[in-house]
């Protein structure tokens, strides 16, 4: 009785269900959901009841991509694995996946030893790790064999950034080869790199240097371009493919064509092409700086394909690509040179609360939001049902989130360790009230009541994703 919490009168949303239901919690799990009020639940005993009477009772948020501490362009994200999980925890995000990188000629153990390291006993909320290939060749193919059996069983490929985390076709087609044996997931950074430096070092030459230029040499079509030929390699390789990142209504289109023809094609979308625009690049005074990610964000227009992608489930997922830093000394590092500007956005506290704006917008039903934020990426990357839903036996990973509430987003009032918030003083409808991780209680109301180290590491199975 005293290991037990029992959440009484929420609507519990998941992604396949609506309903008026308690919820009884046990050991860090969920023992049983029954009918508000029935007989069943009114028999149910707990040492703590949390009353969530006009609130919605949701799986906890999982988010599939994020770069905590992640070293890119001469510094480091600014969020560790202690700050940035409980960030998330603020959030209602309870599970992220984090990218193990490999150093070019190191081995991946070494790289995914470190990130164990890096995360080990500062997380609070649980964490998984995917594994950034940076160098394709016969030994870290077969070290790709041996990770996927110890539960990191996704890998990303960068057809961007040469000479860092840069991949050539043949070692793309060769690591998808790979994946269609040993049954990993390749996620792809589809933008055409090699094109993409030389529009920079025109642009640089010119003078063209102001954050506003990342986004026009990081070109709509170099994204497309990119897709379609992974998903091309693909299809040689007999492999699915999962695409990061996608910003470009193009790139969207080639993702459609290619599950049209029913083939294991994923796209993954951000908040910030979703809610963010080429506008926010152009403000003045290095400003737009803080906006510099890649693939860039995009002139708005691009956002009406990302939400139809969304509903059509041509874009399966939305997380956040969390990689924050600062706007003071490290965005400032690219000042008279944009391609300078360490590449990415801080979001991770963000999300939950934005696609339920999207809900409130009429973008997406409230089942959809619970979909691309916890069920599929829980699906997709092994994790389910542990995690993104709420179901007998799941991990009480679980959110009451009151859809009422408003909220400014601001650096003010955000946990990030970045010096802005990239949504500042938008308003959104909504808010998280109580976050449980395995039954603990980690954010209520307006405390933290985690810590570090409560979160553990997930060994994930290989994608469950494949029927759909
Ligand atoms: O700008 C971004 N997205 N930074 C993080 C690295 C990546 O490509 O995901
Ligand atoms: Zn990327
Ligand atoms: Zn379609
Ligand atoms: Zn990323």
């Amino acid at each position: 009785m005293s290991n037990r919490t029992l959440i009484r009168g929420g609507l519990v949303v998941t992604a396949a269900d609506e309903m008026h239901a308690d919820v009884l919690v046990e050991d860090g799990r969920v023992a049983a959901i029954a009918a508000h009020n029935s007989p069943v639940s009114e028999g149910w005993t707990a040492a703590r009841a949390i009353d969530a009477t006009n609130k919605y009772v949701i799986p906890g948020g999982v988010d599939a991509h994020t770069h905590m501490e992640l070293p890119f362009g001469g510094t480091f994200a600014s969020d560790t694995f202690e700050t940035g999980t409980r960030a998330a925890a603020w959030g209602g995000t309870t599970t992220i996946v984090d990218f193990a990188v490999q150093s070019v000629g190191r081995a991946l153990r070494e790289g995914l030893d470190s990130w164990y390291a890096k995360a080990d006993g500062n997380c609070a909320v649980d964490y998984a790790f995917h594994m950034i290939l940076s160098d394709v060749n016969e030994q870290s193919l077969k070290e790709m064999d041996l990770l996927v059996e110890e539960g990191i069983t996704s890998f990303k490929l960068f057809m961007a950034y040469p000479g860092v985390f840069y991949s050539d076709d043949g070692q793309i087609l060769r690591a998808m080869q790979r994946s269609a044996v040993n049954g990993g997931l390749i996620m792809m950074h589809a933008e055409n790199g090699i094109a993409i430096d030389v529009l920079v070092e025109q642009a640089l030459a010119e003078g063209r240097t102001d954050p506003r230029y990342h986004g026009e040499v990081r070109k709509v079509l170099l994204e497309a371009e990119a897709t379609h030929r992974a998903i091309q390699l693909a299809r040689v390789a007999g492999a699915p493919l999962y695409v990061v990142h996608v910003s470009a209504e193009e790139a969207v289109a080639e993702l459609a064509a290619a599950r049209d023809k029913g083939l294991p094609v994923f796209g993954e979308t951000c908040p910030q092409y979703l809610f963010l625009s080429t506008d926010n690049l152009a403000e003045p005074d290095f400003e737009g700086a803080k906006y510099v990610c890649s693939t860039p964000l995009r002139p708005r227009e691009h956002q009406a394909a990302l939400w139809r992608g969304l509903r059509t489930n041509d874009l399966q997922v939305v997380s956040t690509d969390h990689c924050p830093f600062c706007f003071t000394g490290q965005k400032e590092l690219g000042r008279g040179d944009f391609s300078k500007i360490p590449n990415g956005l801080p979001g991770v506290e963000n999300r939950m609360d934005l696609l339920h704006q999207a809900v409130v917008d009429g973008h997406i039903t409230r089942r959809r939001w619970i979909e691309i934020a916890c069920a599929t990426p829980a699906r997709m990357f092994g994790l389910y049902p542990k995690k993104g839903t709420i179901a007998p036996g799941a991990d009480a990973d679980i959110v009451i989130y009151d859809p009422h509430a408003e909220q400014t987003l601001s650096v003010e009032s955000h946990h990030m360790n970045v010096d802005y918030s990239a949504y500042e003083g938008r308003r959104v409808t909504g808010r998280v009230e109580t976050v449980l991780s395995r039954g603990e209680v980690v954010i209520d109301g307006r405390t933290f009541t985690g810590r570090a180290g409560h979160g553990v590491y997930i060994p994930r199975s290989t994608c469950q994703y494949l029927d759909h």
